[in-house]
């Protein structure tokens, strides 16, 4: 086991048990298990992973000011999950919808929930379909609608193997953006973006914002096209696209 993995039987969430105890942990540690009890998904949701279904938390430390922006670093782990499963799974294009959810031809592969316990600290939880053994209620979906994972594109690689790549790529993409900003890694996300030229509807605190995907700005905001005006949105939920 290397030293960075705290490997738990079972727990809650990952994410929980590592906002509990974040003082402790290191820049780079990851607290993973099979068996979360108590999931949890963006926007309050539960998040429920069958067997088969990576789940893990990646603690990051702040080094001089950028990672404190929640919504980069958001940008900064969807894009690690996508270049670690193009690394591990040859040929796969996993694409990105903002702020952060990773998809294979329009269907969900991951999903990541950031936290921050403290304004120096972020939490960075995956939720990451390796090679899922679904229930009833997921085969019961009509194929597009349904849930993708690794094993579906190729041989499903080790979840370590997942881990030390997306550790990696975290720890470097969190470094650009503390260095540089946003701005060095746009083209890697832009090359990702799934809701670039669709018509979207956004849900932000003000209402509904309904509009054509048109990029990602280097303050990680979602441009939306509305007619004449391009609209950036720095946070929010995507409801339809
Ligand atoms: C989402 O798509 O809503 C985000 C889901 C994030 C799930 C992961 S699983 C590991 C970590 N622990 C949690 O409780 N949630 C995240």
């Amino acid at each position: 086991m290397p030293p960075w993995l705290i490997s738990l039987e079972s727990c809650p969430s990952t994410n929980t048990w590592a906002m509990e105890r974040w003082a402790a942990l290191a820049h780079g540690a990851v607290v993973w298990t099979e068996q979360q009890t108590a999931g949890r998904g963006r926007n309050g949701h539960t998040w429920q992973a069958p067997p088969g279904v990576l789940t893990a938390s990646i603690i990051l430390h702040h080094r001089s000011g950028f990672l404190g922006d929640a919504g980069a670093i958001a940008l900064v782990a969807g894009l690690a999950v996508a270049l670690a499963c193009e690394d591990l799974v040859p040929g796969l294009q996993v694409d990105l919808k903002w702020p952060n959810d990773a998809l294979v031809n329009h269907r969900k592969l991951a999903g990541i929930l950031c936290e921050r316990p403290d304004s120096g600290v972020v939490v960075v939880g995956i939720g990451l379909n390796i090679d899922p053994r679904w229930g009833d209620d997921h085969r019961a979906l009509p194929v597009a609608t349904q849930a993708t994972s690794l094993a579906e594109h190729g041989p499903p690689p080790t979840a370590l193997a997942v881990l030390t790549r997306l550790r990696r790529y975290l720890d470097e993409g969190a470094g650009l953006l503390d260095r540089k900003g946003l701005g060095p890694l746009l083209p890697g996300l832009e090359a990702r973006d799934a809701l670039f030229g669709r018509v979207c509807v956004v849900a932000t605190g003000d209402g509904e914002i309904r509009g054509i995907g048109a990029g990602i700005d280097a303050q990680g905001r979602l441009l939306l096209k509305t007619g004449q005006t391009v609209t950036p949105i720095a946070s929010g939920h995507i409801t339809a696209w």
